[in-house]
Protein backbone atom coordinates (compact mmCIF):
# COMPACT_ATOMS: atom_id res chain seq x y z
CA UNK A 1 0.00 0.00 0.00
CA UNK A 2 3.11 2.57 0.77
CA UNK A 3 4.80 1.95 -1.92
CA UNK A 4 1.91 1.97 -4.17
CA UNK A 5 0.90 5.44 -2.77
CA UNK A 6 4.72 6.04 -2.93
CA UNK A 7 4.86 5.60 -7.11
CA UNK A 8 1.17 7.99 -7.06
CA UNK A 9 3.49 10.87 -5.29
CA UNK A 10 6.70 10.07 -7.55
CA UNK A 11 4.49 9.96 -10.93
CA UNK A 12 2.64 13.48 -10.17
CA UNK A 13 5.36 14.59 -8.95
CA UNK A 14 7.32 14.06 -12.27
CA UNK A 15 4.47 15.56 -13.83
CA UNK A 16 4.21 18.47 -12.18
CA UNK A 17 8.13 18.96 -12.97
CA UNK A 18 7.55 18.32 -16.67
CA UNK A 19 4.15 20.74 -16.48
CA UNK A 20 6.91 23.04 -15.08
CA UNK A 21 9.57 22.37 -17.82
CA UNK A 22 7.48 23.57 -20.67
CA UNK A 23 6.32 25.87 -18.47
CA UNK A 24 9.53 27.75 -18.32
CA UNK A 25 10.78 26.47 -21.71
CA UNK A 26 12.68 29.54 -24.22
CA UNK A 27 10.81 28.58 -27.05
CA UNK A 28 6.92 29.18 -27.56
CA UNK A 29 6.26 27.10 -30.54
CA UNK A 30 2.28 28.83 -30.64
CA UNK A 31 -0.85 27.19 -30.64
CA UNK A 32 -0.68 23.59 -32.26
CA UNK A 33 -4.71 22.84 -31.50
CA UNK A 34 -7.23 21.40 -33.82
CA UNK A 35 -10.06 22.42 -31.33
CA UNK A 36 -9.41 25.89 -31.96
CA UNK A 37 -9.47 27.02 -35.50
CA UNK A 38 -8.33 30.06 -36.41
CA UNK A 39 -9.76 30.73 -39.63
CA UNK A 40 -11.97 29.70 -42.13
CA UNK A 41 -10.71 26.00 -43.75
CA UNK A 42 -10.29 24.84 -39.95
CA UNK A 43 -12.90 26.00 -38.68
CA UNK A 44 -15.29 23.82 -41.29
CA UNK A 45 -13.09 20.51 -40.03
CA UNK A 46 -13.75 21.58 -36.65
CA UNK A 47 -17.57 22.03 -37.16
CA UNK A 48 -17.29 18.56 -39.03
CA UNK A 49 -15.18 16.67 -36.14
CA UNK A 50 -18.00 18.20 -33.55
CA UNK A 51 -20.50 16.38 -35.50
CA UNK A 52 -19.26 12.98 -36.14
CA UNK A 53 -17.68 13.17 -32.12
CA UNK A 54 -21.69 14.03 -31.10
CA UNK A 55 -23.32 11.50 -33.59
CA UNK A 56 -20.70 8.64 -32.69
CA UNK A 57 -20.43 9.33 -28.82
CA UNK A 58 -24.41 9.20 -28.86
CA UNK A 59 -24.68 6.00 -30.78
CA UNK A 60 -22.14 4.20 -28.68
CA UNK A 61 -24.10 5.60 -25.30
CA UNK A 62 -27.19 3.95 -26.89
CA UNK A 63 -25.63 0.72 -28.49
CA UNK A 64 -23.61 -0.03 -25.11
CA UNK A 65 -27.36 0.68 -23.06
CA UNK A 66 -29.19 -1.66 -25.49
CA UNK A 67 -26.89 -4.30 -24.42
CA UNK A 68 -26.45 -3.91 -20.76
CA UNK A 69 -30.58 -3.33 -21.02
CA UNK A 70 -30.18 -7.34 -23.17
CA UNK A 71 -28.45 -8.64 -20.54
CA UNK A 72 -30.21 -7.29 -17.45
CA UNK A 73 -33.59 -8.97 -19.47
CA UNK A 74 -31.85 -12.22 -20.28
CA UNK A 75 -33.80 -14.93 -19.39
CA UNK A 76 -31.70 -16.85 -16.01
CA UNK A 77 -31.33 -20.33 -16.88
CA UNK A 78 -29.69 -23.39 -14.89
CA UNK A 79 -27.02 -25.34 -16.51
CA UNK A 80 -29.46 -28.77 -16.06
CA UNK A 81 -31.91 -26.81 -17.76
CA UNK A 82 -32.83 -28.75 -21.48
CA UNK A 83 -32.21 -25.56 -23.91
CA UNK A 84 -35.36 -24.02 -25.29
CA UNK A 85 -35.13 -24.53 -28.65
CA UNK A 86 -38.96 -23.64 -29.99
CA UNK A 87 -38.64 -20.08 -30.46
CA UNK A 88 -36.52 -21.31 -33.91
CA UNK A 89 -39.57 -22.32 -35.30
CA UNK A 90 -41.43 -19.28 -34.40
CA UNK A 91 -41.49 -15.96 -36.36
CA UNK A 92 -40.36 -13.57 -33.81
CA UNK A 93 -42.00 -9.90 -34.91
CA UNK A 94 -40.25 -8.31 -31.86
CA UNK A 95 -36.32 -8.77 -32.72
CA UNK A 96 -37.39 -8.74 -36.58
CA UNK A 97 -38.35 -4.81 -35.72
CA UNK A 98 -35.61 -4.13 -33.92
CA UNK A 99 -33.07 -5.33 -36.79
CA UNK A 100 -34.84 -2.81 -39.25
CA UNK A 101 -34.72 -0.14 -37.46
CA UNK A 102 -31.64 -0.56 -36.10
CA UNK A 103 -30.05 -0.93 -40.05
CA UNK A 104 -32.18 2.12 -40.87
CA UNK A 105 -31.31 4.34 -38.32
CA UNK A 106 -27.34 3.08 -38.67
CA UNK A 107 -27.73 4.20 -42.64
CA UNK A 108 -29.53 7.10 -41.89
CA UNK A 109 -27.03 8.69 -39.57
CA UNK A 110 -23.49 7.43 -42.56
CA UNK A 111 -25.72 9.22 -44.14
CA UNK A 112 -26.06 12.23 -42.42
CA UNK A 113 -22.16 11.86 -41.69
CA UNK A 114 -21.74 11.66 -45.25
CA UNK A 115 -23.88 14.43 -46.16
CA UNK A 116 -21.84 16.32 -43.29
CA UNK A 117 -18.72 15.65 -45.05
CA UNK A 118 -20.07 17.00 -48.28
CA UNK A 119 -21.28 20.32 -47.08
CA UNK A 120 -17.43 20.69 -45.60
CA UNK A 121 -15.62 20.13 -48.33
CA UNK A 122 -18.25 22.39 -50.24
CA UNK A 123 -17.45 25.33 -47.46
CA UNK A 124 -14.11 24.99 -47.89
CA UNK A 125 -14.29 24.99 -51.51
CA UNK A 126 -16.18 27.90 -51.73
CA UNK A 127 -14.33 30.16 -49.70
CA UNK A 128 -13.68 33.07 -51.91
CA UNK A 129 -10.03 33.68 -53.63
CA UNK A 130 -10.28 36.95 -54.13
CA UNK A 131 -7.29 39.17 -53.41
CA UNK A 132 -5.23 36.17 -52.29
CA UNK A 133 -1.70 35.86 -51.30
CA UNK A 134 0.55 33.49 -53.38
CA UNK A 135 3.29 31.34 -52.08
CA UNK A 136 5.15 28.30 -52.08
CA UNK A 137 6.24 26.26 -49.27
CA UNK A 138 9.03 23.83 -50.34
CA UNK A 139 9.70 20.86 -48.22
CA UNK A 140 13.71 20.01 -47.36
CA UNK A 141 15.39 17.41 -44.93
CA UNK A 142 14.53 19.28 -42.36
CA UNK A 143 13.32 22.63 -42.68
CA UNK A 144 10.80 24.70 -45.16
CA UNK A 145 11.33 26.96 -47.49
CA UNK A 146 8.85 29.75 -48.04
CA UNK A 147 8.63 31.75 -51.63
CA UNK A 148 6.40 34.88 -51.92
CA UNK A 149 5.52 35.18 -55.19
CA UNK A 150 5.67 38.99 -55.67
CA UNK A 151 3.98 41.10 -58.60
CA UNK A 152 6.53 42.05 -60.28
CA UNK A 153 8.42 39.21 -60.17
CA UNK A 154 11.38 41.31 -58.61
CA UNK A 155 9.02 41.72 -55.50
CA UNK A 156 9.35 37.62 -54.80
CA UNK A 157 11.53 37.32 -51.91
CA UNK A 158 12.44 33.77 -49.76
CA UNK A 159 12.57 32.99 -46.01
CA UNK A 160 12.54 30.10 -44.17
CA UNK A 161 10.53 28.43 -41.39
CA UNK A 162 8.36 31.60 -40.65
CA UNK A 163 5.37 31.60 -42.67
CA UNK A 164 3.40 34.92 -42.16
CA UNK A 165 -0.34 35.53 -43.29
CA UNK A 166 -2.55 38.71 -43.20
CA UNK A 167 -5.71 37.80 -41.44
CA UNK A 168 -8.72 38.02 -43.46
CA UNK A 169 -7.17 37.28 -46.70
CA UNK A 170 -7.35 33.77 -48.35
CA UNK A 171 -3.50 32.39 -48.75
CA UNK A 172 -3.16 29.76 -51.67
CA UNK A 173 0.15 27.64 -50.91
CA UNK A 174 1.40 25.92 -53.42
CA UNK A 175 3.32 22.55 -51.98
CA UNK A 176 6.67 21.48 -53.68
CA UNK A 177 9.45 18.95 -52.02
CA UNK A 178 12.67 19.01 -52.80
CA UNK A 179 14.08 15.65 -51.51
CA UNK A 180 11.78 13.61 -49.85
CA UNK A 181 7.72 13.22 -49.61
CA UNK A 182 6.76 15.50 -46.08
CA UNK A 183 3.50 16.94 -45.23
CA UNK A 184 2.36 20.69 -44.29
CA UNK A 185 0.25 20.60 -40.82
CA UNK A 186 -1.20 23.66 -39.49
CA UNK A 187 -3.78 22.48 -37.30
CA UNK A 188 -5.11 25.87 -36.26
CA UNK A 189 -5.59 26.92 -39.61
CA UNK A 190 -6.08 23.94 -42.25
CA UNK A 191 -5.97 20.17 -42.83
CA UNK A 192 -2.86 18.16 -43.83
CA UNK A 193 -1.81 18.57 -46.90
CA UNK A 194 1.53 16.21 -49.21
CA UNK A 195 4.51 17.77 -50.57
CA UNK A 196 5.28 15.23 -53.01
CA UNK A 197 8.56 15.24 -55.14
CA UNK A 198 8.23 16.09 -58.68
CA UNK A 199 4.30 16.80 -58.42
CA UNK A 200 2.71 20.19 -57.40
CA UNK A 201 0.10 20.37 -54.68
CA UNK A 202 -2.45 23.13 -53.63
CA UNK A 203 -3.16 24.05 -49.65
CA UNK A 204 -5.66 27.18 -49.09
CA UNK A 205 -6.76 28.69 -46.02
CA UNK A 206 -7.93 31.82 -44.08
CA UNK A 207 -6.42 33.09 -40.91
CA UNK A 208 -9.30 35.07 -39.69
CA UNK A 209 -7.77 35.27 -35.71
CA UNK A 210 -4.12 37.41 -35.27
CA UNK A 211 -1.44 34.90 -33.40
CA UNK A 212 1.32 32.88 -33.64
CA UNK A 213 0.87 28.90 -34.23
CA UNK A 214 2.52 25.93 -34.87
CA UNK A 215 3.14 23.80 -37.66
CA UNK A 216 4.88 20.42 -38.40
CA UNK A 217 5.87 18.29 -40.91
CA UNK A 218 3.27 15.70 -40.41
CA UNK A 219 4.78 12.85 -42.91
CA UNK A 220 7.75 10.79 -41.52
CA UNK A 221 10.69 12.18 -43.52
CA UNK A 222 14.24 10.79 -42.37
CA UNK A 223 15.91 11.29 -38.82
CA UNK A 224 14.68 14.71 -37.87
CA UNK A 225 11.35 14.41 -39.31
CA UNK A 226 9.86 15.35 -35.66
CA UNK A 227 11.71 18.94 -35.50
CA UNK A 228 10.46 20.02 -38.81
CA UNK A 229 8.69 22.60 -37.02
CA UNK A 230 7.18 25.93 -38.65
CA UNK A 231 6.00 28.85 -37.25
CA UNK A 232 2.99 30.64 -38.68
CA UNK A 233 2.13 34.54 -37.66
CA UNK A 234 -1.08 35.49 -38.75
CA UNK A 235 -1.06 39.44 -38.61
CA UNK A 236 -3.15 41.72 -39.14
CA UNK A 237 -2.74 43.43 -42.94
CA UNK A 238 -0.69 46.56 -41.76
CA UNK A 239 2.08 44.53 -39.87
CA UNK A 240 1.71 42.42 -42.80
CA UNK A 241 2.47 44.61 -44.93
CA UNK A 242 5.44 46.00 -43.24
CA UNK A 243 6.73 42.63 -43.23
CA UNK A 244 6.68 41.88 -46.75
CA UNK A 245 8.49 45.46 -47.78
CA UNK A 246 11.26 43.90 -44.96
CA UNK A 247 11.70 40.75 -46.51
CA UNK A 248 11.70 42.46 -49.97
CA UNK A 249 14.56 44.81 -48.93
CA UNK A 250 18.39 43.53 -48.94
CA UNK A 251 20.08 42.50 -46.42
CA UNK A 252 21.20 45.64 -44.14
CA UNK A 253 24.86 46.63 -44.41
CA UNK A 254 27.45 45.94 -41.69
CA UNK A 255 27.20 48.53 -39.35
CA UNK A 256 30.19 48.11 -37.18
CA UNK A 257 34.05 46.48 -37.68
CA UNK A 258 32.95 43.08 -36.17
CA UNK A 259 30.17 42.72 -37.99
CA UNK A 260 32.09 43.38 -41.62
CA UNK A 261 34.23 40.81 -40.50
CA UNK A 262 31.52 38.48 -40.17
CA UNK A 263 30.56 38.99 -43.42
CA UNK A 264 33.94 38.47 -44.96
CA UNK A 265 33.58 35.49 -42.87
CA UNK A 266 30.41 34.58 -44.64
CA UNK A 267 30.85 35.34 -47.64
CA UNK A 268 35.15 33.96 -47.63
CA UNK A 269 33.91 30.37 -46.50
CA UNK A 270 31.74 27.30 -47.42
CA UNK A 271 28.37 29.00 -45.55
CA UNK A 272 28.02 30.94 -49.04
CA UNK A 273 27.79 27.47 -50.72
CA UNK A 274 24.83 26.82 -49.61
CA UNK A 275 22.78 29.77 -48.26
CA UNK A 276 22.14 32.96 -50.12
CA UNK A 277 21.95 36.43 -48.34
CA UNK A 278 20.04 39.35 -50.85
CA UNK A 279 22.60 42.26 -51.21
CA UNK A 280 25.62 40.59 -51.28
CA UNK A 281 27.45 37.83 -53.99
CA UNK A 282 26.05 34.92 -51.72
CA UNK A 283 23.10 33.82 -53.56
CA UNK A 284 23.02 29.89 -53.10
CA UNK A 285 19.06 28.00 -52.85
CA UNK A 286 20.07 24.89 -51.21
CA UNK A 287 19.88 26.09 -47.97
CA UNK A 288 18.16 28.52 -45.98
CA UNK A 289 17.99 32.64 -47.32
CA UNK A 290 19.66 34.18 -44.46
CA UNK A 291 18.57 38.08 -45.70
CA UNK A 292 16.75 38.61 -43.03
CA UNK A 293 17.63 35.66 -40.37
CA UNK A 294 18.16 37.92 -37.63
CA UNK A 295 14.50 38.80 -37.82
CA UNK A 296 13.34 34.81 -37.47
CA UNK A 297 12.19 33.74 -33.61
CA UNK A 298 13.51 30.72 -34.58
CA UNK A 299 16.47 28.83 -35.73
CA UNK A 300 16.44 24.98 -37.54
CA UNK A 301 13.17 24.74 -38.16
CA UNK A 302 12.13 25.84 -34.38
CA UNK A 303 14.15 23.85 -32.41
CA UNK A 304 16.41 26.35 -31.13
CA UNK A 305 15.28 30.37 -30.15
CA UNK A 306 17.05 32.99 -32.16
CA UNK A 307 19.63 34.17 -30.07
CA UNK A 308 23.25 35.17 -29.97
CA UNK A 309 24.11 31.71 -28.12
CA UNK A 310 22.37 29.53 -29.72
CA UNK A 311 23.22 30.44 -33.26
CA UNK A 312 26.40 29.98 -32.19
CA UNK A 313 25.87 26.24 -30.70
CA UNK A 314 24.11 25.70 -34.40
CA UNK A 315 26.90 26.99 -36.51
CA UNK A 316 29.80 25.08 -34.84
CA UNK A 317 28.25 22.13 -34.08
CA UNK A 318 24.75 21.70 -36.18
CA UNK A 319 25.26 17.52 -35.71
CA UNK A 320 24.72 17.90 -31.47
CA UNK A 321 21.87 20.36 -32.15
CA UNK A 322 19.90 18.30 -34.71
CA UNK A 323 21.66 15.05 -35.61
CA UNK A 324 21.40 14.29 -39.14
CA UNK A 325 21.10 17.52 -40.86
CA UNK A 326 22.61 18.72 -43.74
CA UNK A 327 24.23 21.90 -42.40
CA UNK A 328 28.29 20.67 -41.64
CA UNK A 329 29.81 21.55 -38.45
CA UNK A 330 32.27 24.51 -39.07
CA UNK A 331 35.92 24.69 -38.63
CA UNK A 332 35.88 28.72 -38.09
CA UNK A 333 38.55 30.23 -35.25
CA UNK A 334 36.27 31.51 -32.15
CA UNK A 335 37.00 34.97 -33.10
CA UNK A 336 35.88 34.44 -36.80
CA UNK A 337 32.79 32.52 -35.54
CA UNK A 338 31.54 35.33 -33.14
CA UNK A 339 32.07 37.81 -35.70
CA UNK A 340 30.06 35.53 -37.99
CA UNK A 341 27.19 35.45 -35.20
CA UNK A 342 27.43 39.21 -34.90
CA UNK A 343 26.70 39.82 -38.29
CA UNK A 344 24.16 37.17 -38.88
CA UNK A 345 22.34 38.34 -36.07
CA UNK A 346 22.09 42.05 -37.45
CA UNK A 347 20.36 40.66 -40.47
CA UNK A 348 16.97 41.51 -39.29
CU1 LIG B 1 9.40 16.53 -43.32
CU2 LIG B 1 8.56 14.86 -41.86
Amino acid sequence: MNRCRLLVVASLALAAAAAAAQGTSPLDPGAHEVLRPAGHVAGAIGQLWNVFVLTCTTVFVAVFATFLWALWRAPRADVRDPPDLSSLGRHERGPYRSVVAGVVVSAVLLLGLLGASVWTDRAIARMSLANAVNLTVIGHQWWWEIRYEGEPASDTFTTANELHVPVGRPVVVTLKAGDVIHSLWMPNLAGKKDLIPGRTTLLQFRADRPGRYRGQCAEFCGLQHAYMGLEIVADPPERYAAWTALQRAEAPAPADAQQRRGQQVFLGSTCMMCHAIQGTPAQATTAPDLTHVGGRSTLASGVLNNDRASLKRWIADPQKVKPGTQMPASTLPESDLDALVAYLESLK
